[in-house]
């Protein structure tokens, strides 16, 4: 398939690409920073800002599907206005571009935060755990509210055309380069910490192969579903750590495994047959340092995600 995906400099854009030219793809990468004028590598990149409608109209044709991982991905490191103008018009302009160049699908990287609970600024938690998409959703911050529209834009976008669209709602997303900086405290805090997504995370290439699913599988409509690891980031049982942190006020549901995720990702698995190969245990020791494997590969740029970089730089 002829693939474009968006934010291509980020690490789940990198990570995407690099998980899509393994699959034999042809991709073309976006990005609103700027390109290096040499020769081309193995993926065309193009500088666009997608907030411009004009560049998402130049860039969208010729593409069977899109991946947009494009955005701003926190509440909290740029002033709300700028979050809110961006992440949305560049997710509006993107899949109006789409729809109007005939691609077929649509991946949107919606986030973990669109129930609202990571970044309230009136504080609310979960109603149950593990979280799924059948949770209520009602965010505060501007962040998730720019990600909950567009999933909504999705809706709208799949009633009116024949693309179809998938919303993947991924939790905190690390690789070597990221991980003993984020999730190294949540290990050598052995529970004490609390965690509004009940301690889960996800490494990005179990996210890439999701992504990779999501932009050939069979879908109808618009799905929205979760990623994240099979375990807790802390190694510890998850209805444990819930009633320690927040007592009777979570309902506990099923688990498949004792230190099972704080997300379920059973639609995941439902629907693309995806389950999440790769733990916090591949990547840390019990001590949250980065392992010896993971560090040589992140020396030897042998990680996802600068395979994908060095593929469009
Ligand atoms: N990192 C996480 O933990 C996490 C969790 C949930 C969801 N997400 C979502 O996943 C996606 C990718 O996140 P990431 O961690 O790779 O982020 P990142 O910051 O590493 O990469 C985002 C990329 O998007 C580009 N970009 C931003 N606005 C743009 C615009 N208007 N036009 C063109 N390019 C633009 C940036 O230049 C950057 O290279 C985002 O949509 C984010 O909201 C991330």
């Amino acid at each position: 398939m002829r693939i474009l995906v968006t934010g291509a400099r980020g690490k789940v854009g990198a990570a995407t690409i690099d998980r899509l030219l393994s699959a034999g793809h042809e991709v073309t990468a976006v990005d609103r920073l700027p390109p290096v004028y040499e020769r081309a590598g193995p993926v065309r990149y193009v500088q666009a800002d997608l907030t411009d409608a004009g560049h998402a109209a130049a860039v969208l044709p010729g593409h069977d599907g899109v991946v947009h991982t494009a955005a701003i991905p926190s509440p909290v490191k740029n002033p709300p206005h700028e979050i809110f103008a961006n992440n949305l018009m560049a997710t509006f302009h993107t899949l109006e571009a789409a729809e109007r160049s005939g691609v077929g699908r649509f991946v949107h990287l919606s986030s973990e935060t669109v129930p609202g609970f990571c970044y309230p600024k009136r504080y609310f938690h979960a109603r149950y755990a593990p979280i799924d998409e059948g949770h209520p959703i009602a965010p505060q911050d501007t962040y998730a509210l720019t990600k909950w529209f567009g999933e909504q834009l999705m809706d709208a976008a799949v009633a009116r055309s024949d693309i179809t669209a998938v919303s993947i709602r991924p939790t905190w997303v690390q690789w070597e380069g990221n991980i003993e900086r984020n999730v190294g405290p949540i290990v050598r805090a052995r529970g004490a910490d609390e965690s509004a997504s009940f301690w889960s995370y996800v490494v990005v290439d179990d996210l890439a192969e999701l992504i990779a699913s999501a932009v050939t599988g069979d879908v109808i409509g618009h799905e929205v579903l979760y990623a994240a690891a099979a375990d807790t980031a802390n190694g510890l049982p998850l209805h444990d750590l819930v009633r320690r942190h927040f007592g009777d006020e979570v309902e506990l549901r099923p688990v498949p495994r004792p230190d099972a995720s704080g997300i379920s990702c059973a639609k995941a698995e439902k629907l693309f047959g995806w389950t999440p190969q790769r733990s916090w245990r591949d990547l840390l020791d019990a001590e949250g340092r980065l392992l010896p494997e993971a560090r040589d590969r992140l020396a030897g740029g042998a990680t996802a995600v600068q395979r994908g970089l060095a593929a469009i730089s």
